[in-house]
């Protein structure tokens, strides 16, 4: 089907995919990160079973696969990345333990208890932290562990600016203790925490759109959606400059009872 038979939402999509297929993550973060959340997680082998929810092309699944045993199942809501992942595993040999499947992580094709470890990078907030953390939990055994990288503020006031963005963006947004608590009240231990250094925003993330704007707006000269995406994108990587020192990803890593 060619793009003038879409909807505009269709259309809207197939553009979002497009530009964030052109770059290796589609949200912030490091392959440094991904193992350092994963030395928090002990007791898999061979036989354990991992869900990455959300798992975009793979970028975070990919180093998750070359540093842990077992076999995970990477779930996103859309085919073209669920394609791009598959490539990648094969591309990395990993197509016997790696499989991307098309789900949306609030319907997940799991048994109660089975999965040992559940990996979430940057998009847990698309269902919303707390939904996620009750929702996946019953699909953990007992043990089990949760790794997320959730939005979070780092100081109880902020300017009006990044405050008011944020609002509209991810209402959900909170400090450390806050989601800390949130994670206990779920039902959740909590194991650690840590903030993802500046460079996973900048140059994990970032820098690599940059090019992919030029090219994309190339592509795209005179359609509307596409500019006022690249713009949106554009506007968020300068509020972040601006305002890094209030808010940023933390990975959270959590086992369940
Ligand atoms: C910011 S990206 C992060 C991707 C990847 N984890 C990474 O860090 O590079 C968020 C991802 O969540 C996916 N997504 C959005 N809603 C979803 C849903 N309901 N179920 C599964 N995946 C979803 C998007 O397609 C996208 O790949």
């Amino acid at each position: 089907m060619s793009n003038e038979n879409k909807s505009i939402i269709e259309f809207d999509f197939t553009l979002i995919c497009e530009y964030f297929s052109a770059i290796e993550r589609q949200g912030p973060g490091s392959k440094e990160a991904t193992i350092k959340a994963l030395s928090f997680v002990d007791n898999l082998n061979d036989n354990s079973k991992i869900a990455d929810l959300g798992c975009g092309t793979g970028g975070q699944t990919m180093v998750l696969a070359q540093n842990a045993p077992g076999t995970i199942t990477g779930i996103d809501l859309f085919p073209k990345f669920i394609d791009l992942f598959n490539e990648n595993a094969k591309m990395y040999s990993l197509q016997d333990r790696v499989k991307g499947v098309v789900g949306s992580m609030d319907d997940l094709p799991f048994a109660e208890g089975e999965l040992d470890l559940i990996w979430s990078e940057g998009a847990i907030y698309n269902i919303g932290f707390k939904k996620g953390l009750s929702y996946w939990k019953q699909f953990l055994k007992c043990g089990g562990y949760l790794a997320v990288t959730e939005a979070c503020w780092f100081t109880p006031q902020r300017p009006v600016e990044i405050n008011d963005f944020w609002m509209e963006a991810y209402p959900e947004i909170d400090t450390i203790p806050e989601k800390i608590a949130q994670i206990q009240d779920a039902g959740y231990v909590p194991v650690a925490s840590f903030i993802l250094p500046e460079s996973c925003w900048t140059d994990n993330f970032y820098v690599h759109q940059k090019a992919a704007q030029v090219k994309f707006l190339e592509k795209y000269p005179n359609n509307k959606s596409a500019q006022e995406l690249v713009a949106n994108e554009r506007r968020e990587a300068e509020l972040y400059s601006k305002y890094k020192e209030y808010y940023g990803y933390v990975f959270f890593i959590c086992s369940s009872r």
